[in-house]
């Protein structure tokens, strides 16, 4: 290889770092959830968790659920081991508010609300959400994403009375 061939690996080593800041919109840091049908269910899903310089980017996909809206959280633990999902303990409360929804005053950090199932059990959903991150005692590393059988009404306490778990998942450093 010759120094022209030097300077075009350099380029496109140079290129691709760039690219590299520019999604991450940050430190770029990516961890991921992979969640497992609980309570009998089918769902399943993958949520993506992107740190940005807003909070926290989530993205999730999830399939296999009955149509409408379904209680959609952080919980205490990404212990998925029991068919119920209950040793995931309750939502994700660093703060140790009462429960809410995603845009309440007062709200757990892991209050996402709701996903909602289209007419062939498919949801998506995206939001920024300042309330969580990657270090310090609102890190979600380790905890739990937790989907419900019915919606979460944002106000009852102290879970927004979703019902049973059927998906969970554990977040891990991608
Ligand atoms: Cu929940
Ligand atoms: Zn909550």
């Amino acid at each position: 290889m010759g120094i022209k061939g030097t300077f075009t690996v350099a380029a496109i080593a140079s290129a691709l770092v760039m690219a590299g800041c520019k999604s991450g919109e940050g430190h770029g840091r990516h961890a991921m959830a992979e969640l497992s049908p609980a309570s009998g269910s089918t769902v399943h899903g993958t949520v993506h968790f992107h740190e940005t310089s807003k909070g926290v980017k989530v993205i999730a996909k999830i399939s296999g659920l009955t149509p409408g809206e379904h209680g959609f959280h952080i919980h205490e633990k990404g212990d998925c081991s029991d068919p119920g999902a209950t040793n995931a303990l309750g939502h994700f409360n660093p703060t140790g508010a009462k429960h809410g929804g995603p845009n309440s005053a007062e709200r757990h950090a892991g209050d996402f609300g709701n996903i909602t199932a289209d007419a062939a059990g498919n949801a998506t959903f995206k939001t920024v959400d300042a309330h969580i991150s990657f270090d310090g005692p609102n890190s979600i590393i380790g905890h739990g994403v937790i989907v419900h059988e019915k919606a979460d009404d944002l106000t009852s306490q102290p879970a927004g009375n979703a019902g049973k778990r059927v998906a969970c998942g554990n977040i891990l450093m991608h």
